[in-house]
C-alpha cells in the first residue's frame, strides 16, 4: 500500500537525520519544506521532498493537500486517561472557594476517583476509557502514555493496567503504560512507608510478571510521597527494569527533580514550582522536563517556567495530564496554544515540545514525532491554514482535517 500526499503547503518537523530531542535554542527551529510531497508505504514514511522532485510512479492513493499542512501527530507523554466517572462536583467546589488540597483532605481528589474505579468493572472502565482515546485521536494525538494510579489496590491497579493493555491491542495509536501505584495514600494505610511496602511487595512483582507497564511513576509531593518514598519505589522499580517517569514540583519543590535525575528518569513532569537548583539539576542529564499547562490552567496554579528552562539550554516537552481532577482535557491543540499564550513559548518551540520531545519523553523517538524515513506515518493533515503559527494563535478552533495512524485515516 503506497500513499502520496502531494502539493503540501508546508511539511512540518522534517528531520533527515534522526534526532533524540531538541534543547535550548534548537527548540526555536522547526525545519519545514514548503510545497512538499510525502510518500507513505505500508504504514511508514518512505520519502519526502519538494514538489518538483515528486515521484510519478503508481500509487494506491494520492491525496491532494493544496493549501493544507502535514505534520507528525501530537505525542502526549503524560495522561491518566483510564479512569472511572468524573469529578465535576469538585470543580464546582473549587469555583466556590475550596482549594485542590482542601478537597483532597475531605476525601475527594485522587481517593474519590480510586473509590469509583474500584467499584467499576473492567469492561465498563474499558468502555469509558476508549471514548476518551478515540476523542484524542480525532484531536490529532498519535502517541500517548497512560498511567495507572486510580486503583491503589492490587486488584484495581491491575484492572487499570489491563484496560491499558486492551486499548493497546485494539487501537493503532502508539500507547505506553506507566505503573503509578504510589499516587495517593489509601485510607487503609497509616503511613506512606507501609503503603510503599505494599506497592513494592504485593503489586510491583505482578505488574512486572504480567508485563503490564514500561515505566514507573510516583507523586513526589508534600502531603503525598516524600523524596525518601520516591527513592524506595524507584529503586524497587529498577530491579524489574522499569524506567522512572515521575510527578514532581507540582505544588512544592522538595527535591523530586534531583531524585528523578539520580535514578535516570526518562522524564520529570509538572515542574510548576522550579527553584534555580532544580533547573541546574537537569543540566547534562538525559531526563526530559515535561510541562502540563492544562493542569495549570484548570487549577489556576503557576505555569511551568518554560522560558527559564529553555533559556538555560534545556529541552522541554508538553503534555496534557488528561485526568478527572486537575486536567479533564486531552486536547494537545489547547496545550500548544496555552504554552504559547501563557508560557511565552514560540510556535516553533511548542510544536517541537509536543512532537519530537514528547516522543522522547515516552521512549518513542525512533518511531514517531518527526517526518523521518522509517518512522510511523502518524500524521496530522490540517485544514487550509495560512501558517503553522495559526494553530496556537487561533485557540479553541479545530484546524485538523484528518489524522492518519500508520498511514490509515
Ligand atoms: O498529574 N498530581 C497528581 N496526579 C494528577 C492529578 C490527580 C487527580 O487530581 O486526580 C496530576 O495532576
Ligand atoms: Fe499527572
Amino acid at each position: 500500500m503506497a500513499t502520496l500526499f502531494k502539493n503540501i503547503k508546508e511539511l512540518l518537523q522534517v528531520r533527515t537525520e534522526p534526532v533524540k530531542f531538541v534543547s535550548g535554542i534548537e527548540m526555536s527551529i522547526l525545519p519545514t519544506i514548503k510545497d512538499a510531497f510525502l510518500l507513505v508505504e505500508n504504514g511508514l514514511i518512505s520519502g519526502f521532498g519538494s514538489m518538483p522532485d515528486c515521484p510519478s510512479s503508481n500509487f494506491d492513493e494520492v491525496i491532494d493537500c493544496t493549501g493544507k499542512m502535514v505534520m507528525p501527530a501530537w505525542c502526549d507523554s503524560h495522561t491518566h486517561l483510564v479512569y472511572a466517572g468524573n469529578r465535576e462536583s469538585e470543580f464546582v467546589d473549587r469555583i466556590n472557594g475550596l482549594t485542590y488540597e482542601e478537597i483532597a483532605n475531605r476525601g475527594g481528589g485522587i481517593l474519590n476517583s480510586a473509590k469509583t474505579l474500584q467499584e467499576t468493572s473492567e469492561d465498563d472502565l474499558y468502555n469509558q476509557s476508549k471514548v476518551r482515546l478515540e476523542e484524542i485521536i480525532k484531536l490529532g494525538t498519535g502517541a500517548v502514555e497512560i498511567k495507572s494510579g486510580y486503583g491503589l489496590t492490587l486488584e484495581a491497579e491491575l484492572k487499570m493496567l489491563r484496560v491499558i493493555k486492551r486499548l493497546k491491542e485494539n487501537y493503532s495509536i502508539e500507547i505506553k503504560a506507566t505503573f503509578l501505584g504510589a499516587h495517593a495514600l489509601p485510607k487503609e494505610f497509616k503511613n506512606t512507608s507501609d503503603y510503599i511496602d505494599y506497592v513494592i511487595e504485593a503489586i510491583l512483582p505482578i505488574v512486572a510478571k504480567e508485563n503490564l507497564a514500561e515505566y514507573i511513576d510516583v507523586f513526589c509531593e508534600t502531603g503525598y510521597f516524600s523524596v525518601e518514598d520516591t527513592n524506595r519505589i524507584l529503586e524497587a522499580g529498577k530491579q524489574y527494569g522499569f524506567t522512572p517517569k515521575i510527578h514532581v514540583n507540582q505544588f512544592t519543590a522538595i527535591g523530586g527533580v534531583q531524585a528523578g535525575v539520580k535514578h535516570n528518569a526518562l522524564s520529570v513532569d509538572h515542574l510548576e514550582e522550579m527553584r534555580d537548583v532544580d533547573i541546574e539539576a537537569l543540566r547534562g542529564s538525559q531526563t526530559m522536563p515535561v510541562a502540563l499547562p492544562g493542569c495549570s490552567y484548570f487549577l489556576s496554579i503557576p505555569y511551568t517556567p518554560a522560558r527559564r528552562i529553555i533559556d538555560a539550554g534545556l529541552p522541554l516537552a508538553l503534555a496534557t495530564d488528561y485526568n478527572p481532577g486537575s486536567a479533564p482535557s486531552g486536547n494537545m491543540n489547547f496545550v500548544v496554544s496555552t504554552a504559547c499564550v501563557k508560557m511565552k513559548m514560540t510556535p516553533e518551540e511548542a510544536i517541537n515540545a509536543s512532537t519530537i520531545n514528547g516522543a522522547y519523553a515516552m521512549g518513542l523517538q525512533d518511531k514517531v514525532g518527526s517526518i523521518t524515513n522509517g518512522k510511523l506515518a502518524n500524521l496530522i493533515l490540517t485544514k487550509p491554514i495560512n501558517s503553522y503559527g495559526f494553530i496556537p494563535y487561533s485557540f479553541g478552533e479545530n484546524h485538523i482535517e484528518s489524522i492518519f495512524l500508520a498511514g490509515e485515516d
